[in-house]
């Protein structure tokens, strides 16, 4: 107690030799889908005041390159299992408008590859596109391989150019499929037929271009009941050919347990654990010698309990389709997310925030009108800004409590992160504390030069607090006091219900030691 406030304490200890591994830059993506107003009155509007030649809000865009989402995935989702990519090509006023049966939308096909990759290129993404194993197959998959990636002189790849992209759009990241093991997705299968389709569709459009990477569709989320089995049986068929599996995982507050769902990336520490022990068993059975990685493709806060499902959807275009309002909870949970992804760096190297804009989205937009920031944009464009590099293997000790979901929990949440080029520290912690702060000592025992941390957090007095149009920036990051460095150790105060950034910036020596880690990890 410090004044009549509980002060919990906890300590980290950083040293530059423990290291978990690089970090691919390809974490931080997200995820556009044709789905609600993620493309139509989010990314693109013509006819809106910002709106550029091609019809793109250029304020979005802005917004986009600020959040730092190095990979794009496209076009879904669920969209994807019913979507015939020739309808989104050529010119505009002739392209059909279909319906869209997993969201139940009208789909005018104003946007299509060739308008989505330049614009992606545009805010600093690389496209990962998805194809259609639900309703279509080999054929349409080798062929938009063949339209994207072949640089002339094939039927696909002229058609391109006739349509008006005389270069390649050169789509390295390809999904075969989206959540091909759940009932709700349009064609799915039983985890051998899919296996088998997805086998032939990534032989073949490796086949058109060599040079790209694969992820096989894995489970859409842990408490699926065909979880393990699914990926066992998919990677069985598919392991030579694939680069890497995905997971889906989405969270939300239930039955008024906050305690609970403030520690819920314990739940995806386990499922990505579960899902590299199954990838390295189908390995071992396989006698593989390549090693299959994690694209979490799918990943956010997701109020499902406020959907009323697509059943009950009236169809209709850009409908206003799970735009969830975001609160510093749910900065701090995606924050915490983020912690798990980074300690998971070795064998995580996609990750894709679901989704961009307006759908469960970073980002909120107004038809006609302003763009915003919602509360999860801060945590994850920080992370995304200074979590590259090197993830460390801090080591924590601090407070538990017991929750109804996880049993013993830890109060406090750490990862950290080495950028050799400015031998800079990162610390990313939360306190999932809702009522006490923190008092956090980080040991800098490899960084016996270090001078300062700057100590940037993501809280309020009022955890439910959100940003909307008309207080856009009501939660915003907060530059707290500069936390000097003492003997060797960095004290730091974390509020309540709080996400947390400590940049720690090392001179002289610091350096030096920074660079001999290096060589012990090596
Ligand atoms: O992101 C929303 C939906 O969630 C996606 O379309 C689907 O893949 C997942 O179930």
């Amino acid at each position: 107690m410090t004044g009549g406030v509980r002060v919990h304490e906890a300590t980290l200890t950083l040293d530059l030799a423990y290291r978990i591994g690089e970090i691919d830059p390809r974490l931080f993506g997200s995820f556009v889908e044709h789905m609600g107003r993620c493309v139509y009155e989010g990314i693109f509007e013509p006819g809106h005041p910002r709106a550029d030649d091609r019809g793109f809000r250029a304020d979005v865009a802005e917004l986009v390159r600020e959040l730092g989402v190095p990979v794009l995935r496209y076009p879904g989702g669920n969209f994807v299992s019913g979507y015939r990519w020739e309808d989104g090509i050529g010119r505009v006023d002739r392209r059909p408008t279909q319906l869209d049966l997993a969201w139940r939308s009208l789909e005018p096909n104003r946007v299509g590859v060739d308008e989505f990759v330049p614009w992606c290129r545009a805010v600093g993404s690389e496209p990962m596109m998805a194809v259609n194993l639900g309703t279509r197959g080999v054929d349409a998959a080798r062929s938009l391989v063949e339209y994207c990636n072949v640089e002339r002189g094939t039927t696909w790849s002229d058609l391109r150019r006739h349509n008006g992209t005389a270069d390649p759009h050169g789509i390295r990241l390809w999904c075969l499929g989206n959540e091909m093991d759940g009932p709700w997705q349009i064609g799915h299968k039983p985890a051998d037929e899919y296996g088998r389709l997805a086998s032939s569709a990534g032989r073949a459009m490796r086949r058109v271009d060599p040079s790209i990477e694969l992820v096989v569709c894995g489970s859409s989320h842990p408490r699926m009941p065909t979880f393990g089995d699914w990926e066992r049986t998919v990677l069985a068929e598919t392991y030579d050919v694939v680069d890497y599996v995905s997971l889906h995982s989405y969270y939300e507050q239930r039955g008024g347990d906050r305690a609970s769902f403030l520690a819920c990336a314990m739940e995806l520490d386990d499922f990505i654990e579960a899902v590299v022990a199954t990838c390295d068993h189908a390995r071992a059975v396989g006698r593989h010698r390549k090693r299959i990685d994690l694209s979490l493709d799918e990943w956010n806060v997701w109020y499902q309990q406020r959907f009323v499902g697509e059943e009950q959807l009236e169809i209709s275009t850009a409908p206003h389709l799970i735009e969830d309002t975001y609160s510093v909870t749910d900065a701090v949970v995606v924050g915490n997310l983020m912690i798990s992804m980074l300690r998971h760096a070795d064998r995580v190297k996609i990750g894709c925030l679901a989704q961009l804009v307006n759908v469960i989205a970073p980002i909120r937009t107004d038809t006609g009108g302003a763009a915003w920031r919602q509360t999860i944009f801060h945590p994850f464009a920080l992370t995304s800004r200074y979590g590259r590099g090197t993830a460390l293997q801090p080591v924590l000790a601090g407070p538990v409590t017991d929750t109804a979901g996880f049993g013993r929990t830890p109060l406090v949440d750490a990862a950290a992160t080495l950028d050799e080029e400015g031998g800079t520290v990162s610390v990313f912690v939360v306190n999932r504390d809702q009522a006490d702060p923190v008092a956090l000592s980080i040991d800098l025992r490899g960084l016996p030069a270090a001078v300062v941390g700057e100590h940037t957090a993501v809280f309020d007095e009022d955890s439910d607090a959100v940003n909307t149009a008309a207080a856009p920036e009501r939660v915003r990051p907060r530059r707290l006091a500069d936390v000097p460095v003492r003997d060797g150790t960095v004290q730091v105060r974390l509020p309540p219900t709080a996400w947390n950034m400590i940049r720690i910036r090392p001179l002289g020596r610091g350096l030096a030691a920074a660079r001999r880690g290096d060589e012990v990890g090596r």
